[in-house]
This record gives C-alpha cells, sequence and structure tokens, in this order.
C-alpha cells in the first residue's frame, strides 16, 4: 500500500494576522516539504498552497530531481462558499467564485476536487454546501483539526454512505512540525495509482491530528522565519531570488514596519505567549465540540435529505 499525503502548504501561501502585522502563513519551502515528505515515507504528495500554484509547481520540478516521491499540483481554492481542493491541476484556479463555478474549472483541467475539513467550525469549511458539487472525496481526517467534532462527523458522513466518496486523509502542514501526521493509503505507490484509489473509492484515511501545541509550534516557526527575513531586509543583506515572492513582499513593506514586525515576533515568542496561545486554543476548540456534538443527528437527517432532493440518495 501507497502513503500520500496531499494537502501541505509552503511560502506561496500567503498571509495570516498575528496582532498588528501580516505574517506569511508558512516559511517552508516547497523543496523541504518534498524532502519531508520523503523523510515521512510518503510515496506521493501534494502542494495546496491557498490560491496559488506556483509552490505546487516548484515542488514538482523538485522532486524530479530527488528519488522516491512524486508530487501533485494542487491548490486550496477559496471558493465564495468555502474552500475545496483541486488536484491534478495543470494551472491555477481563480479564487473567489462559486464554488460550482470552481468545480467546473477543476474538472475542465482533468482534475479531482477533495473537499479539505468539511464541517470545520474554525476555518472557512463548505459544510453542506458542498453537495452542490460532485466531489470526489473529503478528508476525514485533518491533521489540523484536534477538536472532538470536525473529524468525527466527517468520519459519520462517510461512514453513512459507503463507496459512495473517497476518504482522505492529510496533514494540511504549513510548517515541517506537523507535516506527515496525516496520510492516505492507496493500492500501489504512483501519482496515478493514488488517482485510480481516489475514483474507484478504495482509500483509507489514517493517522491523527497534530497536537494543539505543534500548531502553535508552526506558528513560532512562522514568527521566527519572518523576523528572520525581516531582520535581513533591514541590514539589507536579503537575497533577492528570483520570483522569490516571500522575498518580494518583505523588501515591499516599509523600514518602520520591519521594526515593528520584529518586536511584534519576539513578544510572541516569549515563554508564556506560546503556552498560553495553546491553553486558549484547547478551550476554543473544547467549546465548539461541545456546542456542536448535540445537533450531530439532526445534521446527519438534513445531509439525507439533500442528498435524497438531489437525487443523490437511493
Ligand atoms: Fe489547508
Amino acid at each position: 500500500m501507497g502513503r500520500a499525503d496531499t494537502h501541505l502548504h509552503t511560502e506561496y501561501s500567503g498571509y495570516s494576522n498575528l496582532g498588528v502585522m501580516k505574517f506569511p502563513e508558512s516559511v517552508t519551502t516547497p523543496a523541504q516539504q518534498v524532502d519531508k515528505g520523503i523523510k515521512n515515507g510518503m510515496d506521493v504528495i501534494a502542494i495546496t498552497d491557498h490560491d496559488e500554484t506556483r509552490g505546487a509547481f516548484e515542488a514538482q520540478k523538485y522532486a524530479k530531481t530527488v528519488e522516491g516521491i512524486e508530487v501533485i499540483a494542487g491548490e486550496e481554492i477559496t471558493t465564495a462558499d468555502g474552500e475545496i481542493i483541486g488536484l491534478f491541476l495543470t494551472e491555477k484556479v481563480p479564487a473567489g467564485l462559486p464554488v460550482e463555478e470552481t468545480a467546473d474549472i477543476v474538472k475542465e483541467q482533468g482534475g479531482l476536487l477533495i473537499v479539505p475539513h468539511p464541517f470545520s467550525f474554525h476555518v472557512f469549511a463548505l459544510r453542506e454546501k458542498m453537495f452542490d458539487v460532485d466531489f470526489d472525496g473529503f478528508e476525514t481526517i485533518n491533521g489540523g483539526h484536534p477538536d472532538k467534532y470536525t473529524n468525527m462527523f466527517a468520519r459519520m458522513v462517510m461512514d453513512r454512505y459507503p463507496g459512495k466518496w473517497a476518504e482522505t486523509a492529510s496533514s494540511d502542514a504549513h510548517s515541517l512540525y506537523t507535516s506527515g501526521t496525516c496520510w492516505t493509503e492507496f493500492e500501489g505507490t504512483t501519482a496515478e495509482e493514488f488517482r485510480k484509489a481516489i475514483l474507484s473509492r478504495t482509500t483509507k484515511a489514517c493517522g491523527k491530528p497534530a497536537s494543539v501545541f505543534s500548531q502553535v509550534q508552526w506558528s513560532m516557526n512562522v514568527a521566527f522565519g519572518g523576523q528572520k527575513l525581516l531582520y535581513k531586509s533591514l541590514r539589507g543583506t536579503l537575497e533577492q531570488k528570483e520570483d522569490d515572492h516571500l522575498v518580494e513582499k518583505i523588501e515591499s513593506i516599509n523600514r518602520l514596519k520591519k521594526a515593528t514586525g520584529m518586536v511584534a515576533a519576539t513578544a510572541y515568542a516569549v515563554p508564556p505567549i506560546p503556552f498560553l496561545a495553546t491553553t486558549l486554543s484547547v478551550i476554543y476548540l473544547h467549546r465548539g465540540a461541545k456546542r456542536l456534538i448535540p445537533e450531530i443527528p439532526q445534521r446527519l437527517e438534513g445531509i439525507d435529505e439533500i442528498l435524497r432532493s438531489k437525487g443523490k440518495l437511493r
């Protein structure tokens, strides 16, 4: 059986807010993510940056120079209705469109449609809107969801309609700390065999989400990584790699903002802050799950109803 981790991010993944500063979501390079995939024992990985495919194509090119891994070009596309993943893409899919239109573009490219963390309550998930498109599979385990609700509910939906969709598990890693915690098992070892396994609904979701603490490690990794780049930029020693969008972005901000960013990153890494961040996240996730779990039976019936009305349930 082969292993595939098909939801991974790199430094091309865009920005998130950290206090007053915008920090990159990831400071991991495509090559680093490929090397980690090999170390993790993956036969296949997919780079699925937010609304971007540059990192995916770069990783694909790099993987050809090393042994033992294949890279699928993917994208985690922010549609108007929630996030969806396109795999086996040949070009970037535009963000912000209705999910139906996005699905058509992915299919026109011969791609597969996978719904990431479909029932998440803490990221922009498609939820029941997913049933408006003919997706191929969804994540029953997403490594970025250590809460007690999201993955459990996805598993219940998958088990309710056996053989209807393919199950996947992905680490959704934005750093090397969390890469490889989850993977999809499939018959074979190549990307093409992975595609076949998805289409024949024979995949198996394996692994478990990364701990909340390792998610905080990722944010510290981003803070320190960002800080290092800001420092180099202030000193004028930041290497200008051709077409490196992280470097471009860092160079474009003014000196005051660079200095403020460095202070913010340092404050973030002072001992009580990461632990406080971990504790607060655990409390938030626990509360969300506690609120949503009682609604599960009703929500499952609602899904039956949606599928029946679309003629997708016999
Ligand atoms: Fe993601």
